[in-house]
C-alpha cells in the first residue's frame, strides 16, 4: 500500500461550499475579518507538518490547504491512536494559534459546549449589593412591583461580566484566528450534532440577553470521530472528509523515526515490522500507531538496538491490551519478526 493509499479524502458535494467571490476565494462570512491565506500550497502544509513531526500525506495536505480557503471544516474518522487529534493540535503549532478542544461526551450540552451564566458569581454580586438593591426597591409596596423593578435591572446581571464562555463561544469571540477542535464528535448526541451544524454553518450564536455574537476571525475547525455511531449525512456534506486507516510500514517507519529519534535504526524497522504484522492478526485491538511509539520509546530504555524473540515476547503488553491478544502474537513471534505474513 502507497502512503497515501490508506488515507481517502471526500470533497462534499457543491451545495456544502461557501459562495464564490468573482476572484474565487469564499465570500467572507457577514463581519468577517479578511484573513491572508496561510499555506500557498500542498507541498507547503505537508513541509510546514513534517517541521512540526507531523507526517502528513497528500489528501491531507490537499485537505488542510483546501479547508483553510474554502473555509470548511474538516471531519477526520478512523480508529483509535492514529493521528486525528494530533492533526489538529499539529495546524494550530503551524499556524502558531492556539487549540480550543471542545471534548465531546454523552450527556453533552450547549451549557457546556457554548456558554453558561456564572451562576455563583452572580449570586455573590447580589449578597454583596444587597444595600443597593435594597435601595433599587424602595418605594415598592407589592411583590409584582419588587419583581417589576428587579426586573429593570436584568441587564446588570446578564452582561458580559457573567457570561462563561465555554469552547465553542472561546472560538467564536477569539480576538484572532485559532484551530477549534471538536473531538469525539461521535461520543455525543444525534441532537447536539444538530446544534454543532447550526454554529458551524455561520459561526454565529444568538445570547438572548445580548444578542448576535459573530465571529471576526472564524476559526479553522477539525472534527475526529472513532465511530461509534454513524454521523449524520448533513454533518458530513458541510465537511471536507478524511478517514484515517493505520498507516503503512513506510510511513509508520517515518513516524516513528520522527517521534522516537532515540530509538536505534534497525529496532524501529523492527517494531513497525511486527506491529504491521500483528495488526493482520485477529484480535480484539490492533495496536495503533501510539502504541508502536510506546513500544520503541520502552524498548530504548531498556537499552536495546535490536528487538530480540524473549525481548519482544515479555514487552508485548506495550502494544496489546488483551490476554487473548497477546497469546495469539506470542504464537506467531517467529514469523512476525521475520516478516513474515502472519
Ligand atoms: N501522521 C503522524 N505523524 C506524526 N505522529 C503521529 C501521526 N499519526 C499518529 N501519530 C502519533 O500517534 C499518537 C496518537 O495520535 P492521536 O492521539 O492523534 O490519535 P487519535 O487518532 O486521536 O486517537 P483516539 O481516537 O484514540 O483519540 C500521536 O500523539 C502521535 O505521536
Ligand atoms: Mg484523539
Amino acid at each position: 500500500m502507497s502512503s497515501s493509499d490508506d488515507i481517502h479524502t471526500r470533497v462534499t458535494a457543491p451545495g456544502g461550499v461557501p459562495a464564490m467571490t468573482a476572484q474565487g476565494t469564499p465570500a467572507a462570512q457577514p463581519g468577517a475579518a479578511a484573513q491572508p491565506a496561510a499555506f500557498a500550497s500542498v507541498d507547503e502544509v505537508a513541509a510546514r507538518f513534517l517541521a512540526h513531526s507531523y507526517v502528513c500525506d497528500r489528501r491531507t495536505a490537499t485537505a488542510i490547504h483546501l479547508a483553510e480557503r474554502l473555509q470548511k471544516p474538516i471531519l477526520v474518522e478512523g480508529p483509535a491512536g492514529v493521528g486525528k487529534t494530533e492533526l489538529a493540535k499539529t495546524l494550530a503549532a503551524v499556524l502558531g494559534t492556539e487549540l480550543v478542544r471542545l471534548q465531546c461526551y454523552e450527556g453533552l450540552d450547549e451549557g457546556k459546549a457554548l456558554y453558561e451564566w456564572e451562576y455563583g458569581k452572580q449570586l455573590l454580586y447580589t449578597q454583596i449589593l444587597r444595600d443597593k438593591i435594597g435601595e433599587v426597591l424602595s418605594g415598592t409596596s407589592t411583590l409584582s412591583e419588587a419583581v417589576d423593578r428587579i426586573g429593570q435591572q436584568a441587564t446588570a446581571f446578564f452582561s458580559e461580566k457573567f457570561l462563561l464562555d465555554r469552547p465553542l463561544l472561546t472560538a467564536i469571540r477569539a480576538p484572532h484566528r485559532v484551530v477549534l477542535l471538536i473531538d469525539e464528535v461521535d461520543r455525543a448526541e444525534q441532537e447536539f450534532e444538530a446544534f454543532l451544524l447550526e454554529v458551524l454553518s455561520d459561526f454565529q450564536v444568538s445570547v438572548p440577553e445580548l444578542g448576535t455574537l459573530r465571529a471576526r476571525f472564524p476559526p479553522m475547525v477539525i472534527l475526529t470521530s472513532n465511530n461509534v455511531r454513524e454521523l449524520s449525512d448533513a454533518l458530513k456534506r458541510r465537511c471536507l472528509h478524511l478517514f484515517f486507516d493505520y498507516p503503512s510500514a513506510e510511513r509508520e517507519l517515518e513516524i516513528v523515526r520522527l517521534r522516537a529519534p532515540e530509538a536505534a535504526r534497525g529496532l524501529s524497522e523492527a517494531v513497525v515490522r511486527v506491529v504491521q504484522g500483528v495488526r493482520t492478526l485477529d484480535l480484539k485491538k490492533k495496536p495503533s500507531v501510539s502504541e508502536t511509539l510506546d513500544w520503541v520509546r520502552a524498548l530504548t530504555i531498556l537499552s536495546t538496538d535490536q528487538l530480540t524473540p524473549a525481548l519482544a515476547e515479555e514487552t508485548l503488553n506495550l502494544i496489546l491490551k488483551y490476554e487473548g491478544d497477546i497469546e495469539r502474537a506470542k504464537d506467531k513471534l517467529p514469523e512476525l519478526l521475520a516478516g513474515k505474513k502472519a
